[in-house]
Formats: C-alpha cells, sequence, structure tokens
C-alpha cells in the first residue's frame, strides 16, 4: 500500500513537473543528417559562436572531414579555428576556471546536449533570449530562465524583448518582440539556428551518419535477395507443378 501511495505520488509530481515545461511551446528543429553541406555550415558556426566556451570533447576535425566527405584541408579552412590542426579536438579556447569565475558556472561540454534536452528544445532556447538588464550577462531566457550563458546570437537575429501578460495573478511572458536589427531576416535566422542544431544532433553520435547510409546498402541488398528468393522459388516450382 505504501508503495502503492509513493508511486501515485511521484505520477503526480512528475506530471505537474511536465505540465510546468510544457507552457513553452517548443519549436521544430529541422534535422536532416543526410545533408552534408548542413553539417559542415553547422560546424562553422557553431566554432566561430559557441567554441569559445563550450567545447564537444570527442569530436576531432578529421572525423569531421571523413563524415561529412569534405577534404581535410577544406575542413581547416572553413571549419576549424586558424591555428588548429586536423588531428584536434573539439575543445573550447577557455580554462574551466576562469569561465567560473566569468559566468559562476562553466559552460557544459555539448558532446551529448542534444540527447539529454533534445533536438527541439535547444532551438527553442537559442531563438528565446530577450534583453534584459537585471541579469550579469544582459539576457535572459524563456526556456531556461536566468541562464548564465550570454547572447551569442543577438547581431545575427536582432534584440528580443518580452511582452508580458497576467496569469494566475503573475506576469507571465506571452511573446518576444524583435527590433528588426538583426543582420539575418527571421527565416535566414531560422535556418541558421537549423544547421546549428543538425550539427550538435549529429556531435551527440557521429555514428549515425554512417549508420543511415549503411541502411541504405541493407535495404538494397535485402531488396536484392528478396529478388533472388523469388526467382528461386519459380525454378523450384517449376518441376513440381
Ligand atoms: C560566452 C560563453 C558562451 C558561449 C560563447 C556560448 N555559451 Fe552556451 N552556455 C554558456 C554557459 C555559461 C552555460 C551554462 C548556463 C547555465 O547553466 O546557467 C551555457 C549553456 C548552454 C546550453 C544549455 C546546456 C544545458 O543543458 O544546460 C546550451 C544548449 C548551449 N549553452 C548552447 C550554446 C550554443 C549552441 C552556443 C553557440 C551559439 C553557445 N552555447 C555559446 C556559455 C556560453
Amino acid at each position: 500500500m505504501k508503495n502503492l501511495i509513493t508511486s501515485l505520488l511521484i505520477a503526480l509530481l512528475s506530471s505537474t513537473v511536465s505540465f510546468a515545461a510544457e507552457t513553452v511551446k517548443l519549436e521544430k528543429a529541422d534535422i536532416d543528417l543526410s545533408n552534408k553541406q548542413a553539417l559542415e555550415r553547422g560546424a562553422g558556426h557553431y566554432v566561430t559562436y559557441c567554441m569559445g566556451c563550450h567545447s564537444i570533447k570527442y569530436i576531432r576535425y578529421l572525423r569531421l572531414s571523413r563524415d561529412f566527405d569534405i577534404p581535410e584541408a577544406d575542413i581547416l579552412k572553413e571549419v576549424a579555428p586558424i591555428g588548429a590542426g586536423i588531428y584536434d579536438k573539439m575543445l573550447n579556447a577557455m580554462n574551466a576556471h576562469d569561465a567560473k569565475k566569468w559566468f559562476g558556472i562553466e559552460p557544459p561540454d555539448l558532446s551529448l546536449v542534444a540527447r539529454s534536452r533534445g533536438a527541439d528544445w535547444i532551438k527553442t532556447y537559442l531563438k528565446s533570449f530577450y534583453t534584459d538588464s537585471s541579469k550579469p550577462m544582459g539576457a535572459n531566457n524563456v526556456v531556461f530562465p536566468d541562464v548564465g550563458m550570454p547572447n551569442m546570437l543577438w547581431q545575427l537575429q536582432g534584440e528580443q524583448h518580452p511582452v508580458y501578460k497576467m496569469e494566475n495573478q503573475k506576469q507571465v511572458i506571452e511573446h518576444l518582440t524583435n527590433d528588426g536589427s538583426g543582420k539575418l531576416s527571421a527565416e535566414q535566422f531560422d535556418d541558421f539556428v537549423d544547421d546549428l542544431v543538425n550539427f550538435l544532433v549529429y556531435a551527440s553520435e557521429p555514428a549515425q551518419v554512417e549508420r543511415q547510409e549503411m541502411g541504405k546498402y541493407v535495404l538494397f541488398f535485402i531488396l536484392m535477395f528478396t529478388v533472388i528468393a523469388y526467382l528461386l522459388k519459380k525454378e523450384y516450382w517449376k518441376d513440381i507443378h
């Protein structure tokens, strides 16, 4: 009986927690791991805008070259930071101690973030920063209140401001407005974020790209096998009829 009550309580609690998290509707990320150009673009955005603070410690530039079918020289020129070698890992430029001093928290390694948070959450997160001068970084985030990360993409997206409404006598954010000062249009910015999230999904399990390719061969083999089996069956039954 006690167990039953505990599990009921847990079920009740977890449902209220997920309900609270669902109040922000997540945007759907456009993930396509077979689009190698998109993956290369995403890797480039990541190196330019994120790698100052975050690492993806299991991936070397060499792996990008192999997985994306892009020559090593091009990966070094277009994706890796200046001075990086093809065998280098995608490590951040900052040491953990400084990071903690500046941000109050160490920027987490992003290797597995696409699995722990999900692609849609990351997309929504990257698009949901807004100006908040009461915060040390000058920014806050709708899906990650009091976030310790500055808004790295404001120059591309433009500055966002919250519009509030009252809900149960509490002020909550209804939506964000954009001041239109971004270098990219809303659509271009959406594509930019999709490429970045696509790359993070790849990074969370680089073997997915290989496996998807292998899947094509497996399907081809099964198809061939079916044809052969059919022909064999016809051949065998010929004499019996
Ligand atoms: C100036 C340093 C800095 C840069 C650059 C930066 N971040 Fe962050 N990021 C942080 C810090 C610090 C946190 C931890 C925030 C917290 O826990 O309050 C964080 C948290 C995150 C998280 C949430 C991780 C989690 O599960 O809690 C994601 C996702 C993320 N960053 C993605 C990115 C992406 C993508 C970029 C590039 C567009 C980027 N970050 C650029 C400092 C940075």
